[in-house]
């Protein structure tokens, strides 16, 4: 049996959303954060652990699987689920902005991004139509538009190009997409930090019509304040009954803030990039496993958390394993850090079903203020 893409909004406290997205790979309970799977592998992790996090879709990337091991492969393999044995959905992003941080000797046209790979060197063209042919071929569950995200600072002139250039190649890749039954296409919302040129940028999404919407653009320096004050003129512009996605955020703080303001999906490298920067996420902040103060500490990480290195495991050995460079530390950390994600996005979602979520940022807030243990 397979179903249609849809999303059920399923309650509101404030501006604070829960809702649930249905794909054919199954549903995800929103708000959502997607842990990052760039190269068909959530770093550190086997995809049963990340599943056990309770993580309910993965975000992978057109740019990196169509250099290695290359899409059509994977097609032939049966797909990215099947690859890297992950049954449940997957959003691919578009290839655009990870060119635009990894390639070398890029060149932007009408047309798309011509770049020179990261690993060898050779030359590729990625378009809305080859980008969005490639994450069918992948299978990606919900298919992101093909966009350019400009670095910023940026001029108004420059960001309002790169969202009229977005905005036409959103039309060319929602022509480019095979409607297949359960699965659907996000249009990215750009204009940077101007109220106007985002306004602009949601009305032209809404008249192609899109699955869903997500806001790029952001996390790219602007800072916390900024951010927060372009959701909150953005937010409110899209559509009630479309999921909203906030692409690359964020800290949990950034996490908490969002969902007040009403975006359902999140991905960012932050969870799983820590594990393997001696960075923890608790409920109290960030922890530096790397600090020699945990040297002879026999606690967990955080004693209330249910997860496999906090069961188990001392912030002593965890310590050690960091200064040896052993691989199990990154295994242990990654785990946590996507666990804590998990665990808070369930808060959230709790929260708002209760109609106490005011409450939950004032105790995530206070908690955080008290500082590591
Ligand atoms: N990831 C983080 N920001 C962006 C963005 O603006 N566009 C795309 N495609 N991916 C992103
Ligand atoms: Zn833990």
């Amino acid at each position: 049996m397979t179903t249609d893409f849809n999303f059920e909004l399923l309650g509101t406290d404030g501006t604070a959303r829960r809702g649930r997205v249905h794909t054919a790979h199954g549903a995800i309970n929103t708000p959502a954060f997607m842990p990052v799977g760039t190269a068909a592998t959530v770093k550190a992790m086997m995809p049963e652990s990340v599943a056990e996090t309770g993580a309910e879709i993965l975000l992978g990337n057109t740019y990196h699987l169509m250099l290695r091991p290359g899409a059509e492969r994977i097609e032939k393999l049966g797909g990215l689920h099947k690859f890297m044995n992950w049954d449940k959905p997957i959003l691919t992003d578009s290839g655009g902005f990870q060119v635009m941080s990894l390639a070398q000797l890029r060149k932007i046209t009408e047309e798309g991004v011509r770049f020179r790979s990261h690993i060898d060197g050779a030359y590729y063209d990625l378009t809305p139509e080859s980008s969005t042919e490639i994450q069918r071929q992948l299978d990606a569950d919900i298919t992101m538009c093909f966009d350019e995200c400009p670095a910023l600072p940026a001029s108004k002139e420059r960001v309002n190009e790169a969202m009229q250039l977005s905005m036409r190649w959103a039309k060319r890749s929602r022509d480019a997409f095979v409607e297949r039954q359960g699965y659907g296409q996000f249009g990215i919302v750009q204009g940077g930090t101007e109220e106007d040129l985002r306004k602009e940028s949601v009305e032209k999404l809404v008249d192609i019509g899109f699955e869903g919407y997500a806001i790029g653009g952001l996390a790219v320096g602007e800072g916390q304040e900024l951010m927060f004050q372009t959701l909150d003129y953005t937010t409110p512009v899209m559509p009630v009954d479309k999921p909203r996605y906030l692409m690359g955020v964020g800290k949990p703080d950034d996490l908490v803030g969002a969902v007040a303001r009403g975006v359902d999906m999140f991905d960012c490298v932050l969870p799983s990039r820590s594990g393997r920067t001696a960075e923890a996420w608790t409920r109290r902040g960030s922890v530096n496993l790397r600090n020699a103060r945990h040297k002879d500490d026999p606690r967990p990480l955080d004693e209330h958390c249910t997860c496999p290195c906090c069961k188990s495991y001392s912030r002593a050995y965890l310590y050690h394993l960091t200064k040896t460079k052993e691989i199990l530390g990154l295994m242990l950390l990654t785990w946590h850090n996507l666990h804590y994600y998990q665990e808070l996005m369930a808060g959230m979602r709790t929260a708002i079903e209760e109609g106490t979520f005011e409450k939950f940022v004032v105790d995530f807030h206070a908690l955080r203020e008290q500082g590591d243990i």
